[in-house]
């Protein structure tokens, strides 16, 4: 397996070097090993050189390697965060990642989101009228393509049953926002249908959201459109226990390359003093290992991940005295032992 790894900026430097080390770990019990490249991308070359993601990047990946594993882009020096969109969105839309999955693990179950990664909102159609320098009337449309919703909807209902999962619930907002929202209606129903096993609810943004603070168990898995699946699955990050946690993966669902980053950003305030929760990080090795059928050791790495998140080698942010390179040492003790 071949892994472009793009470390980023400030903390995401830190929890990937300690995924770093947990790879080469694994790499011994994977058929013909993991080879892992480090891409210097991110802030210090934004402003050495203006790259953010270097010409031709797109085609080395795409022939080179099976997957990305990213840091996280953000520094101070750069306030409006250009880099980071430069190279983050242009590796969305470059490989046409349209699939954006988060697990959530609960107390007394867990939760699939799966979030549309390339369209509606933020598809960047729209303008500012200005009188002046005032702006007067400002617009970003919302736009959908039946083919986008229709190749996410089937990669997800299909990742789902996979998952062993019963029931999934279209989150949306369509008695407010008819055109887009009837579009999913429709494409969830009749993807459905093709489908038996899985049974479907639909439910409004709002609603759905207070539902889940509640009694986040009500759900299984969860398809929605960009914005929603933004702001739906940061709650999912605050039921979890916290944004060090968090992992996910983007798919694109017919080549099956995945670009696995935590949810976290680059945390300027606790770089550099090894605060720095790798967890995140760490469960996105879990979910590449399961991207590429490799239960066996990702299930082994899950279970050091969970042993050693509750001892005192765990993070400050969810309650140990520890700090990255402990919490990693910890991790590769259990992995050790198994
Ligand atoms: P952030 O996620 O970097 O930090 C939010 C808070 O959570 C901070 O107090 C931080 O210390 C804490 N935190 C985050 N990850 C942690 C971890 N692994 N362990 C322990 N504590 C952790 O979000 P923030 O502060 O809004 O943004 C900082 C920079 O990161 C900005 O430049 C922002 O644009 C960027 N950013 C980048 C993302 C990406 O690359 N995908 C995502 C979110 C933010
Ligand atoms: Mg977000």
């Amino acid at each position: 397996m071949r892994i472009a790894v793009i470390p980023g900026d400030g903390i995401g430097q830190e929890v990937i070097s300690a995924a770093l080390r947990v790879l080469a770990r694994i790499g011994d019990v994977v058929d013909g090993g993991i080879r892992c490249d480090v891409f210097d991308w991110g802030a210090d070359k934004w402003l050495a050189e203006s790259v953010g993601l270097p010409e031709g990047s797109l085609e080395v990946l795409r022939h080179e390697y099976d997957a990305i594993l990213l840091g996280a882009f953000g520094d101070p020096r750069i306030p409006d965060m250009a880099h980071g969109r430069d190279i983050l969105l242009g590796l969305r839309r470059g490989l046409d990642l349209c699939v954006n999955y988060r697990p959530v693990p609960l107390q007394g179950g867990s939760l699939d989101v799966y979030r549309e990664n390339t369209q509606g909102l933020y598809v960047g159609v729209g303008g500012t009228v200005c009188v002046g320098n005032t702006a007067q009337v400002a617009i970003d449309e919302c736009v959908y393509t039946r083919d986008t919703v229709e190749r996410f909807m089937q990669y997800c209902l299909a990742d789902l049953r996979r998952r062993g999962r019963a029931r999934v619930t279209l989150v949306h907002k369509s008695n407010a926002v008819p055109n887009t929202g009837g579009l999913w209606q429709d494409v969830f129903r009749r993807e459905l249908g093709r489908l038996p096993g899985l049974e479907g609810t639909e439910e409004y943004v709002d609603a759905f959201c207070y539902h889940l603070i509640r009694d986040p168990t009500r759900y299984e898995g969860v398809v929605t459109s960009n914005l929603f699946g933004d702001i739906v699955s940061d709650i999912g990050a605050a039921l979890m226990g916290g944004l060090g946690l968090a992992a996910s993966a983007s798919i694109n669902p017919e080549t099956g390359f995945g670009l696995f980053e935590p949810v976290h950003g680059s945390a300027p305030d606790i770089a550099g003093t090894g605060a720095a929760n790798p967890y995140g990080a760490l469960m996105c090795v879990v979910l590449l290992l399961r991207h590429f059928g490799l239960e066996t050791v990702a299930n082994t790495l899950h279970s050091s991940l969970s042993e050693a998140v509750g001892t005192r080698a765990a993070t400050p942010d969810v309650g140990g005295t520890g700090t990255t390179s402990a919490f990693t040492d910890e991790v590769l003790c259990r992995l050790n032992a198994k």
